[in-house]
């Protein structure tokens, strides 16, 4: 595995590769790599001759207040699990190259940019589309590799790639979850334990509302989200938002629609997100 942290490197050794014909699967990470990772990178590696894969803890992202400085950074363990899983290219770059002092440009997604974690955390979707635009004019992927655990990041980056014809297919990968039903993520080791224990009320929440929907016992979707305020207003943090959004452009929910059942829920120790996928009857994207 090639380790770069200059740009122009990995330009020209992807450029060697697309003349060659290979195709570029690319997974964009910020490290504190765990079995949600893993799945994106075997994904990459089924489908593309060459992976790259990112680590970069993306200062542009973070709000004020939030995890930037003791984001987990196990370094040597998250080049043994890229190595593990045939990535032949880490992309490491430094953050005062991506973001020198004259820096003045940001993506904005409008829209679904604004809603549920982008209200939550201004600027954060921002953040997002910001990096990964520059990642991808960097890589040059013909696959870009994302986690369904970030429903909302994975359908605004694919928006951000049509709106701005970046020309990159978007492969979006199931969410890993543990045994219990937790959401598999590099923030979970902040749980303490009796948070871990209430931590898979989350996803159990979301099956139930998703059961109902299917089931016709809850007339709508709407309804179903506010079972579940209901349900998660009593859990031992506070919930930011439970709702109910169309995966296309996380609006309204629409008759004879796939149905996004998102929540974010902040424990003492940390910030969870999940959501499930409800097909009614319509056609799933
Ligand atoms: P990070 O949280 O490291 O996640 C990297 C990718 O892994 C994202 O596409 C995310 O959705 C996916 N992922 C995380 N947990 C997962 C799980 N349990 N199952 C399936 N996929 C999972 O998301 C980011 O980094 C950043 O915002 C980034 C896109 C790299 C831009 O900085």
């Amino acid at each position: 595995m090639r380790t770069l942290r200059a740009a122009e490197s990995v330009r020209r050794l992807c450029w060697t590769w697309r003349a060659h014909g290979d195709p570029i699967g690319f997974v964009p990470t910020m490290g504190a790599l765990h079995s949600g990772h893993r799945a994106l990178l075997r994904r990459a590696r089924k489908e593309t001759r060459r992976v790259a894969a990112s680590i970069f803890v993306n200062p542009l992202q973070f709000g004020p207040g939030e995890d930037y400085d003791r984001y987990p950074r196990p370094f040597a363990s998250d080049v043994r699990i890229l190595k593990e899983e045939g990535v032949e290219l880490l992309y490491l770059p430094r953050a005062e190259r991506l973001y020198p002092e004259e820096f003045q440009t940001r993506v904005s997604v409008t829209g679904i940019g604004k809603v549920l974690e982008g209200a939550a955390r201004p600027g954060h979707f921002d953040g997002v589309a910001t990096v990964v635009a520059k990642l991808l004019a960097t890589v040059v992927p013909d696959r870009l590799y994302l986690g369904q655990k970030d429903a909302q990041q994975a359908t605004l980056l694919r928006r951000m790639v049509a709106d701005l014809d970046l020309g990159v297919r978007v492969v979006v990968c199931p969410t890993v979850r543990e045994p219990d039903g937790l959401a598999v993520s590099s923030r979970n080791r902040y749980l303490t334990p009796p948070e871990r224990d209430w931590a898979p009320a989350l996803y159990r929440t979301l099956s139930e509302a998703a059961d109902r929907i299917r089931s016709g016992e809850t007339v709508s979707p709407e309804k179903a989200a506010a079972w579940m305020r209901r349900r998660l207003a009593r859990g031992p943090g506070r919930l930011e938002y439970a709702a109910a959004v169309d995966p296309r452009d996380f609006g309204p929910p629409k008759r004879g629609r796939p149905v996004v059942l998102a929540v974010a829920y902040r424990l003492p120790s940390a910030r969870l997100i999940d959501n499930v996928v409800v097909k009614t009857g319509g056609r799933d994207r």
